[in-house]
């Protein structure tokens, strides 16, 4: 733990445990190449798979010492406690229904957490960590990559500048098509438990990027949904949960919304993508083209802001890694949140506040997130009826 580490010689470099990211797994390599790109934090130890001979395989491959090679995250947890060179946080990157029993054990044993989304389950489960994590006085990141990404920070500043008015309308989209088809019938690991009640929880498709897109607008817009009525439907026969879904939100305030996250859209990719709507001007982004934000001034020719220039307001600036035109992308996004996450670790050991900067998304963010996914299934079984859709957390 950082804490009773001399910090005098300059920032000391972390060290963490990964939860997840066996053979053939997919985002834990992606928190693991983010993290280097940072230089922050070091991998020590890990619980790769919940077969031990896969952990061990994994653990050799990264050059992990063999006795920080865990059967179970319980274990893990328990054993990284006790050493004097103990991990600083856990990364959790294991299908939902682990979630919250890995980070309450590491929670408990006092450790940082970065943990995948949708958090939890159930608001229950979510607002347990909420208050755990703060008992603890332990920083929790939900990894809402998106919200690296400086076009979509310079969005967020553009919006509390007031330059875009009073927000009105809210557009946002997150089409894909890997699941237009029954994959999980030919055994795609990835495609088997995002369609698995018992390992996704109550919902696949807003559960797994409808909840990407509530994150992003929330972030970009600060806005509160109030009520909320949504339609989830599974297109493909013999599928346990939804592949697509309609969202119309009211917020407080008077803005109105229409979220569409689906996974049968045949053509469509990654195709994150919001547009909001004020009474002086609006803003557009997708992730597929994430280095351009599409400004309209009311009365105005449209423009076209670019990562990396001067014009860009303090956030934004302080996020590119490239001079523009040199392309940025989603390993720099992940980088971006681990980077603000390491360094509010660091701040933390040493007594200092968060900079304003070092923004990343919170258990508090992961908790919206999953009451907002709730929200939704609840709306749909009741036939898209309104539904209270408030978040205090
Ligand atoms: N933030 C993002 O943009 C993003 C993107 C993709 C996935 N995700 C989330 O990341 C998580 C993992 O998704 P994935 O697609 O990488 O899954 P995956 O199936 O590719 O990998 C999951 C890994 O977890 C391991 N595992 C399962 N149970 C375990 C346990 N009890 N202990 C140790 N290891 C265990 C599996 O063996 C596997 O190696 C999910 O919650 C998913 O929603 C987030």
């Amino acid at each position: 733990m950082i804490e009773g580490r001399d910090m005098t010689g300059g920032p000391v470099k972390l060290r963490y445990g990964l939860v997840g990211g066996g053979p053939g797994s997919f985002i834990a390599t992606v928190h693991r190449m983010s993290i280097a790109m940072t230089g922050a934090a070091e991998l020590a130890a890990g619980c790769f798979s919940r077969d031990y001979e896969k952990t061990k395989a994994t653990a050799a491959e990264l050059g992990i010492a063999e006795d920080r090679a865990y059967r179970t995250f319980a274990e893990m947890a328990d054993a990284e406690a006790k050493r004097p060179d103990k991990i600083d946080f856990v990364v959790i990157a294991t299908p939902n229904n682990t979630h919250y029993e890995a980070a309450k054990a590491f929670l408990e044993k006092g450790f940082h957490v970065s943990c995948d989304k949708p958090l939890v389950f159930t608001v229950d489960q979510a607002m347990d960590l909420v208050k755990t994590a703060r008992a603890a006085k332990r920083e929790f990141m939900v990894t809402y990559v998106y919200t690296g990404y400086p076009m979509v920070r310079q969005a967020r500043e553009m919006v509390k500048a007031g330059e875009l008015g009073e927000l009105r309308v809210v557009m946002a989209e997150y089409p894909q098509d890997w699941l237009s088809e029954k994959l999980e019938d030919t055994g795609a690991k990835q495609a088997v438990w995002r369609t698995d009640p018992k390992s996704a929880g109550a919902s696949c498709c807003v559960g797994d990027i409808g909840t990407h897109i509530e994150n992003m607008v929330h972030f970009v817009t600060g806005l509160e949904i109030e009520s909320l009525a949504a339609q989830l439907d599974t297109f493909v026969e013999g599928r346990p949960l939804d592949d697509n879904a309609f969202i119309w939100l009211k917020y407080k305030g008077g803005a109105r919304g229409n979220y569409w996250p689906s996974q049968v859209a045949i053509g469509r990719e990654n195709g994150l993508k919001f547009r909001v709507y004020g009474t002086k001007g609006a803003l557009e982004w997708e992730q597929e083209n994430p280095n351009v934000l599409k400004f309209a001034p009311k009365g105005e020719p449209v423009r076209l802001l670019t990562r990396g220039n001067g014009y860009l307001g303090d956030h934004a600036k302080r996020w590119t890694r490239m001079p523009s035109g040199h392309p940025e992308g989603l390993f720099e996004a992940w980088a971006t949140i681990y980077e603000a996450f390491c360094n509010t670790i660091r701040n933390h050991a040493a007594g200092a506040e968060q900079h304003p900067f070092e923004i990343y998304p919170t258990v508090v963010d992961g908790a919206r997130g999953v009451k907002f996914v709730n929200d939704c299934v609840k709306s749909s079984r009741e036939g898209a009826a309104w539904i209270d859709g408030s978040f205090s957390g």
